[in-house]
Formats: C-alpha cells, structure tokens, sequence
C-alpha cells in the first residue's frame, strides 16, 4: 500500500488522541501526538526555571533538547515523561511556550521530518492547515467545551488528580481561546479538512467513520 499521512486536528478535549491512537493501530501505521511534544517543552521549562517570556533562554534551553517517540513512549533527553506532562500546570505552559516562533519552528521542522519517512497518522492544531499541508487525509475533530471539559474531569479523575469541572472549563474556553487567536499557525480547520463533531459520539463511532473515510480511498 502507498505511503499516507493522516492530520487530526482540533481543540482540546475533543478525543484526537485517544482516535488517532486507534486509527494508526487499526491501519499499522504510526502515530504521532505533536500536543505531547508542546508539553515536553513546557514541562522542560518548569523543570528548568526557564521564563517562557526570555526568548534568549527558550532559544538557548531548544538547542540543548531531544524530543523523540519510541514504542509510544514520547521522551524528553533520553527520559520517558509520559505521566509528567498530562497536569492542568503543563497543559497551561505548553499553550504559552506553543505561540513562541523559536519552539513552533523547531518543533515543526521535527514533525515533518517523522512524516517524511513512512505512513502516520497525526494529531494537533496545525497539522492539515501547516505542518502537513499535503496529507493524503484531513480531520478536524470538535465536540462542545462543555462536553470536552466532562471528558478530561473524567480522565484527570480516574488518574486520581484532583480537580473541579468549572475550573477545567473554564480553563479549556482560555486554552481553546489562546490556541485560535495567536499569531503563528493558529487552530483552525484546513479548508480540505472533513470536520467531525464528536459531542454526540463516541469514541468507538469516531474511530469507525474516520477508518471508513480512508479506506475508501487507500
Ligand atoms: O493536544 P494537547 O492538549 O496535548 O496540546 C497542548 C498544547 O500544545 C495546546 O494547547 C496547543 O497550545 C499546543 N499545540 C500546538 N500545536 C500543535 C499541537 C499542540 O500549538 N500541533
């Protein structure tokens, strides 16, 4: 079969990753959560004591930074941080360090070099309207912020975080705010992309009319 790169894009919450991840199982192909890798650099900031807002620092804390996916693992300099980056403090802090020019540009350059060599599938905000612009196939997945703030209460409770459900939404309304309105590369739907909206969906349903579309083609 050809090769084929898939874009998933959308807003947070709207269960890209979590479809993505059954897509490239169901297909063989790779996947690649472009959201972890945001993360990763903000969670290096933190970690770091890297103001976000001193660009001589980003630049500097970039160019001394490997960020790589291996068996689904996403690793930061040669360390697994799965657990570390799914917190309401990273999710902030990666939305912060994603409108800087220096890490869009570098993480961008990485996307399409792992997009180069063989079929993946993709997910972020930028992935049809940027970082693939080409891709064979294009989705952009929404749901209600009202129903993506009750799916990440739910994930963040059953990892046994606490948290508040009028807190999370309120944080995914500023979140999905900031993601749409900054300067470079902001969430939008590339105007090839098919749009699913997933509010009243499952996971499951999703994933089966997304394997559909490709394979009608592919
Ligand atoms: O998808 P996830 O919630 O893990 O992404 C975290 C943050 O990374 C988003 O809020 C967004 O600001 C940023 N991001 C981005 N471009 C992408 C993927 C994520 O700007 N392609």
């Amino acid at each position: 079969k050809k090769k084929i790169r898939v874009a998933i894009d959308g807003p947070s919450g709207a269960g890209k990753s979590t479809i993505a991840k059954a897509v490239a199982r169901e297909l063989g192909i790779d996947y690649i959560d472009t959201g972890a890798m945001y993360r990763a650099v903000g969670y290096k900031t933190i970690r770091c004591g890297v103001d976000p807002d001193d660009a001589q620092a980003i630049k500097e804390m970039l160019d001394h930074t490997e960020i790589d996916f291996s068996g689904g693992n996403i690793i930061l300099d040669g360390v697994i941080i799965n657990d570390k980056i799914r917190t309401p403090e990273i999710s902030k802090r990666a939305s912060e360090c994603s409108a800087l020019a220096d890490v869009r540009e570098k993480l961008v350059q990485l996307q399409r070099q792992m997009g180069q060599a063989k079929s993946v599938i993709m997910d972020g905000r930028d992935i049809g309207s940027n970082v693939l612009k080409d891709a064979e196939y294009k989705f952009f997945l929404t749901a209600s912020a009202e129903e993506r703030a009750r799916r990440r209460f739910e994930e963040l409770k059953e990892k046994g975080q606490p948290v508040e459900y009028g807190q999370i939404l309120s944080d995914i309304r500023q979140r999905d705010h900031k993601d749409m309105t900054r300067e470079l590369n902001p969430l939008c739907k590339a105007e090839d992309a098919l749009e699913v909206d997933s509010t009243e969906m499952g996971i499951e349903e999703v994933t089966q009319f997304i394997l559909k579309e490709i394979e009608k083609t592919w």
